[in-house]
């Protein structure tokens, strides 16, 4: 995650409400199925939690991530794992990793092939880039009622703002392809996941979905949000709690 121009990341509320980010991680620490001894990349790694625990397996880990609150609080929790402010679109790694990693930040990517290239170029011959992210039709329930509800209020909307890179698995393992992966698995899948308290729907878009509002005043903000909340009830809100409509693309490829 956490690529964005502007450190919008509250690391503490992070790790608190969103915790749910890293806890679904470690299914896909199985799929990288890390060997002792190995060099791994973990691209955007967020507070660290993930990175933490690919090095119980006796690896070296390096942890990348673009916000520095998610960095700081990262080298704070896990002072022996080396973290790095990086933006992963300019990464200078030349064949160095065994592996490269990445949970829920590819999709914050607006330029995906400039960002496998670098990915590509990180690995050695032979090595591996596993990662999960959202994938099409990700958040597509609340996204298109934030954006129905902007309309609704008159407010000028562009297809631009929308701040994700959502695509499917043809689109994505072709562009992997292009680069020069050898794609060996692909998989898109529902999840729908809790969002934890009767405010969970209201705290995941301020916490996630800000830069969809940066252009707005905080009261359309608030109303949007709340007319969103209403509206979506119906459909979201289930056994007393709100679960958003996540889409998660999985995928492996070997350099
Ligand atoms: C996701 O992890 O799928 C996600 C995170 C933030 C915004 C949208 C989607």
């Amino acid at each position: 995650m956490k690529q964005q121009p502007k450190d919008m990341w509250n690391a503490d509320l992070y790790d608190g409400n969103h915790s749910f980010v890293s806890e679904f991680g470690h299914s896909l620490i199985e799929l990288l199925a890390p060997v002792k001894g190995e060099q791994i990349l973990d691209v955007g790694c967020g507070t660290g939690d993930l990175a933490q625990q690919i090095c119980q397996y006796g690896v070296y880990v390096q942890g990348i991530d673009q916000s520095e609150n998610m960095i700081q609080q990262a080298q704070n929790k896990y002072p022996d794992i080396m973290f790095k402010v990086q933006d992963i679109l300019k990464l200078e790694y030349n064949s160095e990793f065994d592996a490269v990693f990445s949970n829920a930040t590819l999709h914050w990517i607006k330029q995906p092939k400039q960002a496998l290239h670098c990915i590509y170029n990180s690995l050695k011959p032979g090595g591996r880039f596993v990662a999960e992210f959202g994938g099409k039709g990700n958040v597509q329930i609340i996204t298109n009622e934030i954006i129905h509800q902007l309309e609704s209020l008159e407010v000028p909307y562009t297809p631009e703002q929308f701040p994700w890179y959502f695509p499917s698995i043809g689109e994505y393992t072709s562009l992997m392809e292009e680069i020069g992966f050898n794609v060996i698995f692909a998989h898109h899948f529902d999840r729908p996941t809790p969002l934890e308290g009767d405010d969970g729907l209201k705290n995941w878009i301020e916490m996630f979905a800000g830069n969809l509002f940066k252009d707005y005043s905080e009261s359309v903000k608030e109303q949007v949000i709340s007319n969103t909340e209403h509206s979506s009830r119906d459909i979201l809100y289930k056994n007393n709690q709100w679960v958003a409509d996540y889409k998660r693309l999985r995928v492996i490829g070997i350099k």
